[in-house]
């Protein structure tokens, strides 16, 4: 390898700066972050695609962007405080520097999506990548038919982003439905798993509609078997994959499943790819 070469290799690891804004506790675990980059710019994301954040000292976390590629001049987090980088995080507010790298992953293909019925899927800390996708159909609402969002979690305190629950809630253009598997005293909705929420929807066109599935792996399952259920295809149920990852390139192999580097090929992948890696789901 030449020196160039190797200063080329060692450049895609070195991460650029970027300040947060606003912080501010979304549960009591989950933290949300709205970050500028040092060089002004947008991060330039494609809806589905994550950062390696870096906290100096600490180490780095592949975080997933929460906020849609339309609002430019700044991008959004949502951090679960689990260990040595995520909990640094959490210690952080308005002012605090960190790193970054990315954006990485191939995201959501939204050009595919124009012109559809789109059903989201999102089960608890998923919501924060589906989010991103969310605000982009939204923002965009005439490119896209009839959206509906099917939300899931764990108990009433467990939920993210309330103000934007609220908004999609009220908005005539989306048909948005929440559930909670535990209810508490205060709880009006309805109760039980996601795939409960299934039977509120209405109207779509399911053989060309597309499914967004993003949540925790036990959920895929049975998500994917309701999706099917009501017709929606293999190749059109899009699900992000969660895997441990170190580089975010493809490099290290942390995230390989048989022969697929999850960072680069993934995290996106549809219902039919993922039925040939074995260990997918
Ligand atoms: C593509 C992608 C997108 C992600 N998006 C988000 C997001 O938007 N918000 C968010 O809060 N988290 C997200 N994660 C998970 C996040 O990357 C891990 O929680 C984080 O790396 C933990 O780092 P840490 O240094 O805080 O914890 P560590 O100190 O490294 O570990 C804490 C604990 O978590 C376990 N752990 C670490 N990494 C993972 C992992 N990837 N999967 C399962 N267990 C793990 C460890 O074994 C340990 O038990 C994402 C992961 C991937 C791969
Ligand atoms: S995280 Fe290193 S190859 Fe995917």
């Amino acid at each position: 390898m030449t020196v160039e070469e190797k200063d080329r290799a060692a450049a895609i690891f070195k991460p650029e700066t970027g300040r947060i804004v606003a912080a501010r506790m979304l549960t009591e675990t989950e933290k949300f972050f709205r970050v500028v980059l040092d060089h002004g710019g947008p991060l330039g994301h494609k809806p589905g695609q994550f950062v390696e954040v870096s906290i100096f000292g600490i180490g780095e976390a592949p975080i997933s962007i929460c906020s849609s590629p339309t609002q430019e001049d700044s991008f959004e987090m949502c951090v679960r405080n689990v260990g040595s980088v995520t909990n640094a995080m959490h210690q952080m507010g308005a002012g605090a520097e960190i790193g970054l790298r990315g954006p990485y992953g191939n995201g959501f293909d939204m050009e595919a999506m124009k012109g559809r019925d789109v059903l989201f899927v999102a089960g608890g800390l998923g919501m924060a990548p589906a989010r991103g996708v969310i605000k982009y159909v939204l923002d965009k609402r005439h490119d896209f038919n009839i959206v509906t969002i099917l939300y899931g979690a764990k108990n009433p305190s467990e939920l993210l982003f309330k103000e934007d629950l609220e908004e999609w809630q009220a908005r005539p253009d989306c048909d948005f439905h929440v559930t909670v598997d535990r209810p508490d005293d205060s709880w009006k909705g309805n109760t039980g798993v996601i795939t409960t929420l299934f039977r509120n929807i209405s109207n779509i066109d399911a053989r060309n509609a597309w499914a967004v599935v993003v949540g925790p792996p036990v959920m895929y399952k049975y998500v994917i078997l309701e999706a099917l259920s009501i017709g929606i295809p293999e190749s059109r149920i899009l699900c992000s994959l969660e895997r441990r990852m170190k580089c975010g390139v493809g490099k290290c192999g942390h995230c390989q499943i048989s022969n697929v580097y999850v960072c680069k090929e993934g995290p996106v992948f549809t219902y039919s790819q993922i039925k040939r890696l074995r260990e997918g789901i």
